[in-house]
């Protein structure tokens, strides 16, 4: 099964969906699914629009900055992202805002590039992300199941490609509020630390 439709098929009631970039996402959710996309850049935000006025789909589209979400805290059933953790600066502080949106039980669905399981390539992306990635705003050596599991998310299904370069997650958001921290971010200091490399523990 491609990545994008197993993603799409866990995501139910009001979803959203981090980087949508132009909407090739849009066919893969089921019709029942109350969607709404952000984007950072407004090319993207109008190519989404565009194509789900093609397949005949109410979406809502905003133009915003993933590391300060524009919702309140606990408004979606589920938070997509697609390829696009990897284009952000600081991915912690965006799982982070993720897991603010989603209600209790609610699904986080992920699927990146990431660092891979073998360490001479894993060796080669690290070079690339500090040298090259700072530029070309894209990152390969990141993990972010590890940050999913320090804000304490249960993680329900995870599966890497070959030579682990693509994860895929199925996080869930404890029902009960205790069991995640916090982040405790103001949106200020969200982007003071968006400009900041995340923070990652020792996972090789
Ligand atoms: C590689 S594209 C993937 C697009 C889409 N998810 C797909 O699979 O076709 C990454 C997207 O993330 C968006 N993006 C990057 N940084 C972002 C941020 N800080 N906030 C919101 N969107 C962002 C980019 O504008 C781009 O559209």
């Amino acid at each position: 099964m491609r990545a994008r439709t197993r993603l799409c098929q866990h995501a139910s009631g009001d979803v959203l969906e981090i980087g949508i970039g132009s909407g090739e996402g849009l066919e893969h959710y089921a019709s029942e699914v109350r969607l709404t996309g952000i984007d950072v850049d407004p090319q993207a935000v109008e190519a989404a629009r565009l194509e789900a006025q093609r397949l005949g789909r109410s979406i809502v589209v905003v133009e915003g900055d993933a590391h300060v979400l524009p919702f309140p805290a606990e408004t979606f059933d589920g938070v997509v992202c697609f390829r696009a953790l990897c284009e952000v600066a600081n991915e912690a502080i965006v799982i982070e805002e993720a897991l603010r949106v989603l209600r209790r039980g609610g699904s986080l669905l992920l699927v990146d590039h990431v660092a891979s399981s073998w360490w001479p390539v894993r060796i080669v992306q690290q070079a690339m992300d500090r040298m090259v990635a700072p530029s070309t705003g894209e990152f390969r050596a990141r993990r972010p199941i590890q940050h999913i599991r320090r804000l304490g998310a249960e993680i329900v299904e995870s599966q890497r490609s070959w030579a682990g370069l693509t994860e895929y997650v199925w996080a869930r958001k404890p029902q009960t509020a205790p069991d995640l921290p916090d982040p405790g971010h103001s949106s200020t200091e969200r982007m003071r630390l968006k400009s900041e490399p995340a923070e990652v523990e020792d996972w090789l």
